[in-house]
This record gives structure tokens, sequence and C-alpha cells, in this order.
């Protein structure tokens, strides 16, 4: 069958994406707006959500901006019912929000593991959740979690996150065969090293070296993973679920 080259456009839609204040899921709004999807920013900074949602409403989609801490079931269910009833469906959710509380095993501390465990794996499960309540009675939908290559590969430093992010990829592979039945994708993205607040956050040595290691020479864009998730929640990846993909510029190429 022949698609047209506007199977990435999303007229119509309407998507949530968490942790979207800044970073990689402020870029993934945009991305999804400029495919013409109206957006929910959520996010636990609120005052970060609104600006996002104002930019958002300049490029003439709708978008509200609300604040949830998705580690919180009753939140993360206001949230997508508050979507629900302002625009009247959900056809997207990317689970975006997550921290790091880097540390190496032996000092790890139980609450950096529980924190991290708590955004980053139960907020994805929540989200899952409370999507598929309503995709699975439209009997469509798109879900696409943000993991990372360090659930693929492992991080010195990173036993919480790396955990985190490997439970984000069996769960989008268990929730993607649940729910394929009902006509709902779920995929995921693994970004390798990406310039945002939270590697900025790294020393320049850990920088330099994670820069030296990838093929493409340069650190990844927030809109460079966005791209990929944008596809994932377009119709041009009706076939694809269950996948992992990584934007990592080759980092982790074997
Ligand atoms: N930057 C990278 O190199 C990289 C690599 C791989 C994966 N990731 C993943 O990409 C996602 C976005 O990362 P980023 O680099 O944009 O980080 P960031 O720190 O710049 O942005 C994260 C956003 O999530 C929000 N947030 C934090 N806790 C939250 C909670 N409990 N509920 C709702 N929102 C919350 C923050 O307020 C912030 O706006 C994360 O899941 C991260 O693990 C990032």
């Amino acid at each position: 069958m022949h698609r047209s080259s506007h199977s990435q456009a999303l007229q119509g839609q309407v998507a949530i994406v968490t942790g979207s204040a800044r970073g990689i899921g402020k870029a993934i709004a945009a991305g999804l707006a400029a495919r013409g999807a109206d957006v929910v920013i959520s996010d636990v900074d609120i005052d970060g959500a609104q600006a996002t949602a104002q930019e958002i409403s300049a490029l003439g989609r709708r978008s509200l901006a609300q604040q949830c801490d998705v580690a919180q079931r009753a939140a993360v269910e206001q949230l997508v019912q508050t979507t629900v009833s302002e625009l009247g469906r959900l056809d997207i959710l990317v689970n975006n929000a997550g921290i790091t509380r880097d540390g190496l095993l032996v000092r790890m501390s139980e609450e950096q593991w529980d924190r991290v465990l708590d955004i980053n794996l139960k907020g994805t499960f929540l989200g899952c959740q409370a999507a598929a309540k309503v995709m699975m009675r439209q009997r469509a939908g798109k879900i696409v979690n943000v993991a990372s290559i360090t659930g693929l590969i492992g991080n010195p430093g990173q036993a919480n996150y790396s955990a985190s992010k490997a439970g984000v990829v069996a769960l989008t592979k268990t929730v993607a065969k649940e729910l394929a039945p009902r006509g709902i994708n779920v995929n995921a993205v693994a970004p390798g090293f990406i310039a945002t607040e939270m590697t900025a956050e790294m020393s320049e040595k850990a920088q330099a070296a994670f820069l030296e290691q990838i093929p493409l020479r340069r650190a990844g864009t927030p809109e460079d993973v966005a791209e990929v998730v944008c596809f994932l929640a377009s119709a041009a990846a009706d076939y694809i679920t269950g996948e992992c993909l990584v934007v990592d510029g080759g980092l982790t190429m074997r």
C-alpha cells in the first residue's frame, strides 16, 4: 500500500508528555505540536510547564499545563482525566519524566534507589496504566517510553538509574504484548548522551569521556530524540511495537 509522505502528521490528535517543562520532553512536545497534535505539558515544575504550554499555543495548537508528579498514582490519573475532559481524547502518551541520583553502589542510599525507581519506573507504569484505560476504549493509541542506553549496557555510578531504565524496556515489551490486540502500540527510545540540564550536571571529564566514544562525534540534541519519538507516535510506525530504538550517535553500536 502506498503511504503518503504525510504519514507522520498528527492533526486532531491529543498527546500528553510527562516532564515536558524543559529538556527532551519539551522538544518532544514541540515536535508533536509541529506535526499538528494538541499537547498537554505535565511536570512537577508548573512554571516551566506553563511556559512550554505557551510556546505550544503560539504554534497554533491547543495546549495546557498540568502539575503532575508521575510517582503519584492519583496525580497521574487526574492528568489523564483532565486531558480527556479538556481536549476530548488521548491518542499519544510519552512517558519522559526521569531523574538521576548518581552514586557508586557501595555508597548508594535506599532513598537514592527508591526515588529514581519511583519516578523513572513506577511513574512509567502508572502512566501506561492510566492511558491504557482510555486508549483501550478508543481501540487506538501510541505510548512511547523514554529509556536510556544505560538500561541496555549499564553505567558506573548509576545502579539505580540503569536498573530503572532496563525496567522501562521490559515494561514496554510486556505492555506492548498486552495492548497489541487493542490496537495500541507501545515502544521505547534509548537516548545516549544528550545535551540537557541532566547531563550538564556531569563533570567535564565524564562528559569528555562520553564524547570521545561517540562515532558521530557530538552530543545528541533534545531534537534528535524528539524526532524519533514523533515517528514512533505517528502512523508511520503503525507496524512497530515493543521496540526500543537507540538514539545515541553510534555510541553502543556493536
Ligand atoms: N539527557 C540525557 O543524556 C538522557 C539520556 C538518556 C535518557 N534520558 C532520559 O530522558 C528523559 C528526559 O531527560 P532530560 O535530559 O530532558 O532531563 P531534564 O532533567 O532536563 O528534564 C526532566 C524533566 O522532568 C521533570 N520531572 C522530574 N521529576 C518529575 C516527576 N516526578 N514528575 C514529573 N516530572 C518530573 C523535571 O522537572 C524536568 O522538567 C529522562 O527520562 C531521562 O532519564 C536523558
